[in-house]
């Protein structure tokens, strides 16, 4: 049986001011009325042949991500707390090791980002099947995405024959990702993953030591504190930062790609959701108690008022009970700017 392994570090300050330090993105309800991209995360994989969950995550939000657990149902998964995060290597590896402290050593992990939305589950079910085949002989799995633009904050892949990974690059230049496009012979990393948790452990070891020594003597000196498992803090705390992009998949012999032919989306920002989401004549997303007389390419997002746009074009309007966003969409990226500056400010 597969481990679903899911990553559940980030806050997405970019979705502000819906997310916010203490309800991180993934537990929004952002694409679904009703349920968070956590538990689209879990429930997504209740149709494959899985155990119970590992979830990693900030102690900070063990009681919100608990609840949400509990919530769809679930309640033999294990939280592995981070008194702060070291970046999705470490976080991996805790996982890894709570694997194998729970089955036998060669346990595959099926790694999940809770902040992706997938609709096409045939294909992601099909990749899936595919991947278990290498792993099962030692190979470390990504799944790669046919990439649509020169985006940067993406690892890029070079596939070759038989899924063999020819080289792995994790957010490249502008010019390289530019060059990385018009070849045609590259794949975004969809930041997805499957391997044995045996596998990683020994690629980290060789590759990264340092973070798998530290993460060893972290999770070995654990506690167990009702159903969450919180590992030692300032030995933790010393393990440096890296995510697996760079520490393992990266420098690493094993990888191995498969090609997930499905739709999928980080929703990074908001233009990324109203790309994601199903538009109306006017090609606008409206969410909640919100009208529109002659406006055009919006999102409009209420949470606690009727919120009425007239004639405007391209803007993004999120209003929440203590807080209202109004952006140009193309701006996006700009709201981790007001969130650097309210953090600052108080
Ligand atoms: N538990 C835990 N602890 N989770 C973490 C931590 C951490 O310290 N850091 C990040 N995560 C979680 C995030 O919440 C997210 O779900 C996932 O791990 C990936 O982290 P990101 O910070 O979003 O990574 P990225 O977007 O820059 O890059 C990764 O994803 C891209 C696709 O979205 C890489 O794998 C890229 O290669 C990939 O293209
Ligand atoms: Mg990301």
């Amino acid at each position: 049986k597969i481990i679903p392994v899911i990553l559940s570090g980030g806050v997405g300050s970019r979705l502000w001011p819906l997310s916010r330090e203490h309800f991180p993105k993934q537990c929004l309800p952002l694409t679904d009325t009703q349920y968070s991209l956590l538990q689209q995360t879990v429930n997504r994989t209740s149709a494959l042949d899985v155990s119970a969950p590992i979830i990693v995550c900030n102690e900070d939000h063990r009681f919100l991500i608990a609840q949400q657990l509990q919530e769809i149902g679930l309640k033999d998964a294990s939280v592995v707390l981070e008194p702060n995060g070291r970046n999705t290597a470490p976080a991996i590896a805790l996982a890894a090791l709570e694997a194998q402290h729970r089955q036998q050593d060669d346990v595959l992990l099926l790694v999940l980002p809770a902040d992706h939305v997938i609709r096409n589950i045939k294909a992601f079910e099909s990749a899936i099947a595919k991947a278990v085949e290498l792993a099962s002989n030692n190979a470390l799995v990504t799944f790669g995405v046919q990439p649509t633009c020169s985006e940067t904050g993406y690892g890029y892949i070079r596939a070759g024959v038989d899924f063999t990974v020819v080289e792995f690059v994790e957010k490249p230049d502008l010019a390289t990702a530019q060059q990385y496009l018009e070849s045609g012979d590259y794949l975004w990393n969809s930041g997805m993953f499957l391997f044995k948790a045996k596998t990683y452990l020994e690629e980290l070891s060789t590759h990264r030591a340092d973070i798998f020594n530290a993460v060893s003597l972290a999770y070995e000196q654990r506690t167990e504190d009702m159903d969450f498992v919180r590992v030692d803090t300032a030995v933790f705390s010393n393990c440096p930062a890296e995510s697996i992009d760079y520490a393992v998949m990266e420098p690493t012999k094993k990888a191995k790609v498969v090609p997930y032919a499905g739709d999928w989306s980080d929703i990074g920002a908001w233009d990324a959701l109203y790309d994601y989401a199903d538009k109306d004549d006017e090609q606008n997303v409206l969410l909640g108690d919100v009208m529109s007389e002659g406006s055009s390419n919006c999102l409009i997002r209420s949470e606690t008022r009727l919120v009425a746009a007239v004639g405007v074009n391209s803007l993004v309007i999120v209003e929440t009970a203590d807080a209202v966003l109004v952006m140009d969409k193309n701006n996006a990226q700009d709201v981790k700017k007001i969130v650097k500056r309210i953090q600052a400010e108080g």
